[in-house]
């Protein structure tokens, strides 16, 4: 297997954007080919992560945005894995440049939707789920959460305020980072006072619907050593998947699609939880967070609400989890939001992250799921 290596990254904002889905794709992946400083015409492939393509009247975006880079003769695949896209999309590119079928290839994520309104994207997100079973006897993706949360809340010692704490940190760390989509400070009792969306989830318990794209380019080390010394190295991949219906798994309390993915994420990094210096990861919901938390390995079963709560997920505390402000504060562009991952990673790991950067830090991992959970990518990264 050859060396994989991230060498460009760039990010529109996220929010509620005016540009086409074609417009902002193609604004990121200008901002990751300049960021690598490379010539479109040395990438090999594109890896296009989008869902709802439809809703600003393009799909087949692949070639669309290959086309508006000047390299429309270059392959490309348009990949569908709802909100956990973008990872699935840099797993396939990571796949092939591994496996030396290329060179260098672009992974542009990218989602336009804010202009439906909530009654709609709310709609069309339910169709991510196992629609027979959920989206269809009307259980949204806050309705969804909200069971899990609610499962948590039974099963273990932990409260509404130690959710809220992982929405006020989120929007901490977003005030620092200018692409967020909600770049407010918020309190504990905004979080408790705020409208109840699906209970026990308050609006400030809930990520935004957000519009954006993000991209970088990966490449071989032989590759990336020939043109920068500004790359880090991708160490680790796993995926792995779970009962697509909440009724078809034995607990609500944990993903197992992140336990399946982050399982083979470390062992092919060799590394374990304790060696990550800061994770971004699928806090769609604040309870996501804490669930992910656990089934990463950073807390104990049932701890990680209290270890939020208690302030060891902030920023340069035991484990930086979402330095960027996470989907709850930067945004969730549900195409995009597994690539932006991967470009706060590339940014904190190059000395790129400037407010919000952690101290000393060498190795990230990034955790992105589809749906509930029922499709996960887990990555880990270092620096050369
Ligand atoms: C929480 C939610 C229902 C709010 O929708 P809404 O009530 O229609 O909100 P609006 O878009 O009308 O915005 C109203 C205000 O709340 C703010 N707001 C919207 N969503 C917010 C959120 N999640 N957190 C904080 N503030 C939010 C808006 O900025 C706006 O503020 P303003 O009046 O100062 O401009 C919606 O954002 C939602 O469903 N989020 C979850 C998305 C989701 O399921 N994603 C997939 C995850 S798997």
């Amino acid at each position: 297997m050859e060396k994989v290596c991230v060498i460009g990254a760039g990010s529109t904002k996220y929010g509620k954007l005016d540009d086409s889905i074609t417009d902002i794709a193609v604004q990121a992946s200008v901002a990751a080919i300049e960021s690598a400083g490379i010539k479109p015409k040395e990438i090999d492939a594109g890896y296009i992560s989008n869902v709802f393509g439809i809703a600003d009247k393009q799909v087949h975006l692949g070639p669309v945005i290959m086309s508006n880079l000047g390299i429309s003769e270059k392959p490309s695949l348009s990949i569908e894995s709802a909100c956990g896209s973008g990872s699935v999309s840099f797993r396939e590119a990571f796949a092939n440049v591994a496996a030396g079928f290329y060179d260098a290839v672009l992974v542009t994520g990218v989602e336009k939707v804010t202009h439906t309104g909530t009654e709609w994207t709310t709609t069309y997100f339910s169709y991510c789920s196992d629609f027979f079973y959920e989206g269809q006897a009307g259980a949204s993706f806050p309705g969804l959460f909200a069971s899990m949360a609610r499962a948590y809340l039974t099963e273990f010692n932990a409260t509404e305020e130690d959710f809220a704490k992982v929405a006020v940190k989120n929007h901490e760390n977003g005030l620092s980072n200018p692409k967020a989509h909600l770049r407010k400070k918020i309190t504990v009792d905004d979080v408790m006072n705020s409208a109840v969306v699906a209970s026990p989830l308050k609006l400030y318990d809930c990520c935004p619907f957000s519009d954006g794209a993000s991209s970088v380019i990966l490449c071989s080390e032989k590759f990336a050593k020939e043109h920068t010394k500004d790359y880090i190295q991708v160490i680790g991949s796993g995926r792995g998947g779970s009962p697509a219906a909440l009724q078809g798994r034995n607990h609500l309390t944990t993903i197992p699609s992140t336990k399946l993915a982050a399982e083979s994420a470390y062992k092919m990094a060799g590394l374990g939880p304790k060696d990550i210096d800061f994770a971004e990861v699928h806090d769609c919901f604040t309870i996501a967070e804490v669930v992910d938390s656990e089934d990463l390995g950073f807390f104990e079963k049932g701890q990680g609400a209290k270890a939020a709560s208690e302030g060891r997920t902030k920023l340069n505390s035991e484990i930086s989890i979402n330095p960027s402000g996470g989907l709850k504060s930067k945004g969730h562009p549900i195409g995009a939001t597994g690539v932006g991952q991967v470009v706060e990673v590339f940014d904190q790991l190059t000395g790129r992250a400037g407010e919000r950067e952690v101290k000393d830090a060498k190795v990230g991992l990034t955790q992105n799921f589809g749906a509930t959970g029922a499709s996960c990518a887990v990555h880990i990264f270092q620096s050369v």
